[in-house]
């Protein structure tokens, strides 16, 4: 009798030890991508599917995310979640419900990016309203998803945390012209979090970096996105060699700044 009572305890606790949120395969890398309905973030989610890893694919509006939705029929292990960085509650509110799931690759992609031509006027024309939401999504917001997933990416096996940067926010490598303050100005914030938190990480075991994708044509109008520009790229070749430098990732890469292509230092 005591021997049954051991044994279904002991079943029980290998059983919560072993458990996994709703969708997610055990055993299975597990990836949390924010702004994961289009751009960079869809592809990630493509590709990182296609290798049978789990992804919780973070959108601000899931039912227009209709190449997601595809990808999650598809894969049993890609699970959507409704998510604005800017909400702060809601980021506590996820974290709180995937405690007890490692994350093993945290993704931080979801930004207000640069609209054409606009982006492109001097101080006359800066946006403040675009300016505050690219302080709050593009800065704010991966510091706040840092600090509500950090216990699940240290409990997981990876345990890394990848952000997507932008040259436009490096003194050393931005185009010497007035352009972009919003956008700049959001990044150049964002790597100085990152890099601040970096200090942090090597004491829970995670290794930070930041990556630039290069230039990639992730425009959402069909003529546009039509228009060859030079030097520019499709996002499928990013983030193929994105993930590569993802999966050579070593704690000796904690706090660095790495392009996409080569896997260069980004001066900052
Ligand atoms: N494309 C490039 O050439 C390039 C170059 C350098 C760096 N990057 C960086 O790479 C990343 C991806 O770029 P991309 O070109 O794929 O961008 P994108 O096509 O403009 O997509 C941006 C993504 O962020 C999401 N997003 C915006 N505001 C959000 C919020 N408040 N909460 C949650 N999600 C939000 C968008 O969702 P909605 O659809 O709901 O708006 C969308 O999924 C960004 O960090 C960007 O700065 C891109």
């Amino acid at each position: 009798m005591i021997r049954n009572l051991f044994g279904a305890a002991l079943a029980f606790a290998t059983l919560a030890a072993s458990s996994t949120a709703a969708g997610m395969e055990a055993g299975k890398p597990t990836v949390l991508v924010t702004g994961a309905n289009r751009g960079i973030g869809l592809e990630y989610v493509r590709q990182i599917a296609a290798r049978g890893w789990n992804v919780i694919a973070t959108v601000r509006k899931p039912a227009e995310a209709t190449e997601l939705q595809e990808l999650a029929k598809a894969h049993a292990g890609v699970v959507i979640e409704p998510l604005d960085v800017t909400d702060h509650a809601a980021i506590d509110a996820l974290a709180a419900r995937y405690r007890d799931q490692p994350i093993d690759i945290l993704l931080l992609n979801a930004a207000v990016t640069p609209s054409y031509p606009s982006a492109f006027k001097p101080l006359a024309g800066v946006d403040f309203d675009i300016a505050r939401q690219s302080l709050l999504v593009n800065a704010i917001g991966p510091l706040k998803m840092c600090q509500a997933f950090m216990g699940q990416v240290a409990a997981s096996a990876k345990k890394q945390i990848v952000v997507l940067s932008s040259k436009g926010g490096s003194f050393a490598e931005s185009p010497k012209m007035p352009m972009m303050y919003e956008y700049r100005g959001s990044k150049a914030a964002l790597d100085m979090y990152m890099y601040t938190l970096a200090f942090e990480t090597p004491k829970k075991g995670v290794t930070l970096v930041l990556l630039s994708p290069g230039q990639v044509n992730t425009l959402t109008d069909p003529k546009l996105r039509a228009i060859k520009r030079p030097g520019v790229i499709e996002a499928p070749e990013s983030v193929t060699k994105m993930l590569r430098i993802i999966d050579s990732l070593t704690p000796a890469d904690n706090g660095k700044f790495l392009s996409y292509e080569d896997r260069s230092e980004i001066p900052w």
